[in-house]
């Protein structure tokens, strides 16, 4: 944003995640690497976002693709080297563009040199870095945890005689940060990024960190079922969400702030963190400050319904801690896309929603394009947890294809074989072609993210909900003198919205579709599937 009123680039800001093995590759391995990304920057900075959140590059062999970290101080040879980062940082800063790494605090790869040293014998240094326990006199795990990707979440150690826990695949074995030897590390590889210049974190699964000290059943699931997967048959009660990680956040918070001027750090740090509404607030921090955005997911899950959505706006907005920064997200590397779970007709409403909300939103690459989930044929599968529970649909591949960006063989993503499928439709549906259609989605997209710089009211302002009804979510944004009001038609039929009297003299901003909505005295008529931004003409007037 040009003029930030004293708002800080995050809370302005619009961030963008690349899924790195998807975007662009340059070596014809048929992965995405650095290079690629940034052959692709200036693309990035004319779409009109802020930041890019790039998911894990870190040397990993790639178990659960870069979220089983070796080395959390270097990069991947798949992706480049140190230089090659060092590089993408400095052309990204030279556009205005912020970068923030994905850091996985929670476990590291088994590869490790500290997984390796953990697990040599019951005596050594390292072994208290992991969380090892004894066989139940039965000789079964110590409780009954399960593994987010399915089956027990411990593994046996022949070698050592000790269970392992592991909240994820047994090559991500959990790191134990009761151990201060283990807090001292992990909060110097936070330093070293933040002295190489990125501009923040998101914290990988923050709320699992801690355990509970004497590691308790988990309580049965009473609404489980199969469709669910096997890690939902117990409440993850006490294997996430313990009081004690809020000092840890709480820690990694003024590691970020010690990079800024004035006690008020211009670097970010973003929590993942799946968790209901009021146990997801408490990690702004409460005594001591914590993340500056705890990722708010509601949108992603909630019923694509107006009243709902409108009900569950008004909690959280309202459930806020004050100061606290609200954010939101359409989608990420774990769940369905956007346009799979809507439609098409619907991702362009989804996007006015996403970014006239009040908070910071986070756009999942090709979202832009309105690319769909793309079915991999069962030989192609391969994200870990897609194979562990095949017959389930939980795989995370159709989410990670491809970015498509034109009419060349292989979308111009790759030379070579791509790593996973592209997309049918990317002969048409691709950057280069629908940057010449003046309304497809992407066109929406930057229209969208150029008036939220023009319009600090959408950036910025207060947020109130207007009164509607049927499928049309309706809300008011105010910075100053300027209002503005989004109107969303989450259905396929027409609706009419009557405007409040301030806005009675009004025109139209900006609309999902071709040709905008009609405006009334005092009412929009708003079509099948559009959004519209609405602008009082007369600024000044109060009410
Ligand atoms: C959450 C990440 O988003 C997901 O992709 C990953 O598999 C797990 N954490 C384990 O790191
Ligand atoms: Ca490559």
């Amino acid at each position: 944003m040009a003029a930030s009123f004293g708002f800080l680039w995050w809370q302005t800001g619009v961030i963008y995640q690349i899924y790195p093995r998807s975007f662009q590759d340059t070596n014809a391995d048929g992965v995405g690497d650095l290079k690629g990304i940034e052959s692709r920057l200036d693309y990035l900075a004319s779409l009109g976002v802020d930041a890019i959140w790039i998911s894990p590059i870190y040397p990993s062999p790639m178990a659960d693709f870069g979220y089983d970290v070796a080395d959390y101080c270097d990069i991947d040879a798949r992706f480049g080297g140190l230089a090659d980062f060092d590089s993408l940082l400095a052309q990204a800063h030279a556009r205005g563009l912020r970068l923030l790494l994905d850091f996985v605090p929670n476990h590291t790869s088994d590869r490790h040199p500290w997984f390796v040293e953990s697990r040599a014998s019951r005596n050594n240094p390292k072994r208290d870095w992991y969380i090892w326990r004894d066989p139940a006199p039965d000789g079964w795990p110590p409780n009954n945890w399960i593994s987010d990707f399915g089956g027990p979440a411990w593994e046996w150690d022949e070698a050592t005689r000790q269970y392992y826990y592991h909240a994820f695949l047994k090559q991500q074995p959990d790191l134990n940060w009761r151990n201060p030897a283990v807090r001292a590390a992990m909060y110097d590889v936070m330093r070293f990024w933040f002295d190489r210049g990125v501009d923040g974190l998101r914290i990988d699964v923050l709320w699992h960190l801690v355990k509970a000290a004497d590691f308790p059943d988990n309580p049965p699931n009473p609404a489980w079922q199969p469709a669910l997967g096997d890690m939902h048959r117990v409440l993850q009660l006490h294997s996430t969400d313990q009081p004690e990680v809020h000092a840890i956040a709480a820690d990694m918070r003024a590691i970020a702030d010690s990079y800024g001027s004035g006690g008020r750090g211009d670097r970010v740090l973003i929590g993942e963190i799946y968790l209901p509404v009021d146990r997801l607030l408490h990690y702004y921090g409460r005594e001591r400050a914590e993340v500056h955005l705890p990722f708010n997911f509601q949108l992603i899950d909630a019923p694509w319904q107006a009243r709902a959505l409108a009900t569950l706006i008004a909690d959280y907005e309202a459930a806020l801690p004050p100061d606290a920064w609200p954010n939101w997200v359409l989608g990420n590397h774990d769940r369905p896309r956007v346009a799979a779970r809507l439609g098409q007709a619907q991702a362009g409403v989804a996007a006015m929603l996403l970014l006239t909300l009040r908070g910071t939103p986070t756009l999942y690459y090709a979202d832009e394009l309105g690319l769909s989930d793309v079915a991999i044929p069962p030989a192609q599968v391969q994200d870990p947890r897609g194979l562990r529970e095949p017959t389930l649909a939980l795989g995370r591949d159709p989410v990670r294809t491809p970015m498509p960006w034109d009419g060349s063989e292989n979308a111009g993503f790759t030379a070579a074989r791509p790593w996973l499928p592209l997309h049918a439709d990317w002969p048409v549906r691709n950057v280069a072609r629908m940057a010449q259609e003046p309304h497809s989605i992407l066109a929406l997209y930057r229209r969208l993210l150029a008036a939220r710089r023009a319009h600090p009211a959408l950036a910025i302002g207060d947020f109130a909900l207007l009164d509607a009804e049927g499928d049309i979510l309706a809300y008011q944004r105010r910075f100053g003198a300027e209002r503005l009001i989004v109107a969303l038609n989450l259905g396929g039929n027409l609706q009419r919205l009557e405007l409040p009297d301030w806005a009675s003299d009004c025109r139209v901003l900006l609309s999902t579709l071709a040709h905008a909505a009609l405006v009334e005295d005092r009412a929009v008529l708003l079509r099948a599937d559009e959004g519209v931004i609405l602008m009082a003409n007369n600024q000044n007037s109060e009410g």
